[in-house]
């Protein structure tokens, strides 16, 4: 009898080898080389006959444009990260961590669009028709055209969608659903791939928007191959921190609108919550002249959003002083704090320096350096800053305060939520054409903003 074949694949990028090394080659992980037994090459073209092709070449002048039909999910945050809803015959991968509420989200999505006799069918591999019921009398779904299947096979669940024809369909989740067709356990790299291949064939074909849930891994990637983000359409990571109680959807790929917008939620126990307008909810449970606090905004998207910088600066004795941030880039970080030493001439290199940025927003920006630099100082010095200040301005190496863009929907954001002065780049100041009700103070250098504020 011939001997069974095996081969190693990596869980992470999908490399295969044909016997086991510690590293993928391919994308340089450690450990992530799996013995799966030697698959026959499958493929969606195999499963099918070519007899039903009838597709030819057309103008682009003759094919007709239907973006405004897009499926409205009703949840105006995660509309807005969609690009406006979702668009007919795509393909849609929702990542996050465990616990976060993909389930929830996408339930309370499909019930709303059910609402509008809208047939949608809602996939659980991970739960039982039972436990999916127990969540969906939590959230108040009970729409007639929502329909529940609890199934793993997916030669089962595409029968069934076939015969259903659901104008949406979700999967949750594509690790748990496997193909008969392989040998390998459900969530391995084969499996997964050929699931998100099928599922993909039958959007497309049957024109039957569909959204895949995805587990991630601890690192943070969506487990399964990174392939996988280049087959789907639209790739949305779901993350929030762990003990609070808001989530930030974000929008990592998208072929049908921008990658910039984030939607905010609020997790309640009558479900996800969108929040409209985020900068109450992160100024909040703001501790008022408290040194090392600043207010500074960020733009995700089109929208601003104010958010609390937090700095704790402390003396230390060890030799290589620690700078740990959260939300913020590190490096960032190193450099600013080296600003501030040569320019204005703060002796922190005998400081541990921790900046946060409270409530679990990631900040990629560099408008928030001045914040940073501003709320450092204060630590140091321990001289609060006025509460209803805003700060916004880039920090280049020789100190000086650079200008950054949207400078007024971010000051009509601060001036609508009562906030009275703004520090911002002079060349901004200079530029400025509406009227915000704000007292703007332009700086230049670094050394000026110190030299205001604590001397
Ligand atoms: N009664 C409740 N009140 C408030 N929040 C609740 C309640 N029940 C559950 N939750 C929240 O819902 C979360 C679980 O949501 P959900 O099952 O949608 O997550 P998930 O991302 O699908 O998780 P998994 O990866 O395990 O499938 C819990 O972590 C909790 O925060
Ligand atoms: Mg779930």
């Amino acid at each position: 009898m011939a001997k069974e074949k095996s081969i190693y694949s990596c869980q992470s990028c999908g490399y295969q080898s044909p016997k086991w090394m510690g590293k993928c080659p391919d994308c340089q992980s450690w450990n992530t080389l799996i013995e799966e037994k030697k698959e026959p090459e499958l493929s969606v073209l195999e499963t099918r006959t070519f007899d039903d092709i009838d597709t030819a070449p057309i103008s682009i002048t003759h094919i007709k444009s239907k973006d405004s039909d897009r499926i409205t999910t009703h949840i105006s945050e995660l509309d807005r990260v969609l690009g406006g809803g979702l668009v007919h015959g795509s393909l849609v991968l929702v990542g996050g961590d465990p616990g976060i509420g993909k389930s929830t989200l996408v339930l309370q999505a499909f019930n709303a669009i059910a609402k509008k006799d809208i047939p949608v069918l809602y996939i659980s591999g991970e739960e039982s028709l039972e436990q999916t019921k127990l969540r969906a009398d939590r959230l108040g779904a009970k729409s007639e055209s929502l329909y529940l299947l609890s199934e793993t096979l997916l030669e089962k669940v595409i029968k069934e969608a076939k015969k259903l024809k659901p104008k949406v369909l979700a999967i949750d989740s594509v690790q748990t659903l496997y193909t008969g067709e392989l040998e390998s356990a459900p969530g391995s790299i084969s499996q997964v791939r050929e699931v998100v291949a099928r599922l993909m064939y039958l959007a497309k074909r049957e024109n039957m928007t569909t959204v895949v849930i995805g587990h991630v891994t601890k690192e943070g990637a969506l487990a399964g191959p990174r392939v996988l983000e280049h087959m789907v359409d639209t790739v949305l990571y779901f993350e929030g921190d762990g003990g609070k109680s808001y989530r930030i959807l974000r929008a990592v790929k998208n072929r049908f609108g921008s990658t910039n917008e984030i939607g905010v939620f609020e997790m309640q126990e009558e479900g996800l919550i969108p929040v409209e307008n985020p900068s109450e909810l992160f100024l909040s449970e703001r501790p008022l002249n408290a040194p090392g606090s600043v207010v500074v905004s960020a733009v995700e998207g089109t929208r601003p959003m104010l958010v609390e910088l937090q700095a704790l600066v402390t003396p230390t004795i060890l030799a290589l002083p620690r700078r740990t941030t959260i939300g913020v880039d590190h490096n960032r970080v190193s450099l600013l704090v080296a600003v501030l030493e040569k320019k204005a001439e703060l002796a922190l290199y005998n400081h541990d320096i921790y900046v946060n940025v409270a409530g679990g927003l990631r900040i990629q920006e560099t408008g928030v350096d001045l914040g940073i630099i501003a709320s450092v100082a204060s630590s140091f010095l321990n001289r609060s800053i006025e509460s209803q200040v805003l700060f916004l301005g880039e920090v280049g190496l020789t100190g000086e305060v650079r200008a950054i863009n949207h400078i007024e929907v971010r000051a009509k954001e601060a001036s609508r939520l009562g906030f009275k002065k703004c520090f911002l780049p002079m060349s901004n100041l200079r530029k400025m054409k509406t009227k915000v009700p704000l007292e703007f103070i332009g700086i230049s250098t670094v050394d000026e903003l110190i030299q205001i504020l604590f001397r």
